[in-house]
């Protein structure tokens, strides 16, 4: 079973056509990164316009030579304006294609980038998504079925990037600015809520750590990257062991940090620890179309509406 996937919720027009929920046949991504990065973030009413034009096209790429059995599309979490383009665009086509529409949560998409490389990770599985928008520990005991066991109290974890990287004049996005600018040097940042015995996070605390240290741009941003991911890291761990997760699973867009890789792959080695590939750790339409085809609950294009504060369960 083909599935178109469309994906709009925050700066990207994506669109993709995925088989059986494990192979990519098309895979479009549009942003509008370049123009939010003059302004240093994103500016909703922006993004969305610059949606609105790129989405037909980027359909229209990702669609190409292909024939699909139903689309997919992101309803929530994310900016009401871009989610908007994408839920309407795709009422409209399964309306004149008379396709089945099947909504999908963001979050719960961005967990099924690690089934497109052919993986099938066992149940039960302890994720951990770490976006922009969102730091999440979940139990995943099924497809569909999940627990949830904490999240940020304040900042996502790319959200202190983000606000770091501009603390500290690296641009945006934050993460790939601080990745790419970090160097070991000799400053100290805290590791918040570390030996706190729940699974809940809280970065907006690190954030005004890094503008209130002394020291070059290049190691704070070495030791943000070490204080994020050893947080990280422990907790997950912790919920691993506390509820028995036969795996675990990294999601979001700062999974693609390398640093956070290396030592996720290190320190949980007594898991089965499963990462995306970088690519599709950020946004993309690819693991929409995953989500719908392992949670195939088509609706009809009335009833399907956005939700801009959905949550994971
Ligand atoms: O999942 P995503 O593409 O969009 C949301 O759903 O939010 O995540 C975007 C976030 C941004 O905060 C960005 O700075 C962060 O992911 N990010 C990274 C890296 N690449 C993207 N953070 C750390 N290291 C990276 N290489
Ligand atoms: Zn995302």
């Amino acid at each position: 079973m083909k599935i178109l996937g469309i994906e709009t919720s925050c700066d990207e027009t994506a669109a993709a056509i995925v088989e059986d929920g494990t192979k990519i046949m098309t895979n479009v991504v549009a942003s509008s990164q370049e123009m939010h990065a003059k302004f240093g973030g994103i500016i909703p009413d922006k993004a969305a316009r610059e949606q609105l034009k790129s989405m037909l096209p980027v359909i229209e790429e990702a669609s190409q030579g292909q024939s699909f059995d139903a689309i997919a599309v992101t309803v929530g979490p994310g900016l009401v304006g871009s989610l908007l383009v994408g839920v309407e665009t795709a009422k409209a086509l399964a309306y004149s294609l008379k396709k089945p529409l099947i909504p999908v949560n963001h979050l719960i998409g961005h967990i099924y980038a690690n089934w497109l490389d052919g993986k099938a990770p066992d149940f039960p599985a302890v994720v951990l998504i770490v976006s922009g928008g969102h730091t999440e520990l979940v139990l995943m005991k099924n497809h569909g079925k999940f627990q949830w066991l904490g999240g940020t109290r304040d900042d996502a974890a790319g959200e202190c990037f983000d606000k770091s990287a501009r603390i500290l004049n690296l641009g945006y996005p934050g993460g790939p600015a601080i990745e790419k600018a970090a160097s070991e040097g000799n400053v100290h940042l805290p590791r918040p809520m570390i030996n706190e015995k729940n699974f809940d996070f809280s970065f907006s605390g690190l954030k005004t750590a890094v503008k209130n240290t002394q020291g070059g741009a290049s190691e704070i941003a070495y030791e943000l990257q070490q204080a994020v991911a050893e947080v990280l890291v422990t907790k997950t761990l912790r919920a691993a062991e506390k509820f028995g997760a036969k795996s675990i699973l990294l999601a979001g867009g700062v999974a693609a940090n390398k640093r956070l890789r290396e030592k996720f792959m290190l320190d949980c080695r007594s898991f089965k620890v499963y990462i995306p590939p970088i690519k599709l750790c950020t946004d993309n339409a690819a693991y929409i179309s995953s989500a719908a085809y392992f949670n195939n609950k088509p609706q009809g294009w009335k009833k399907v509406d956005v939700d801009p504060s959905l949550d994971i369960t």
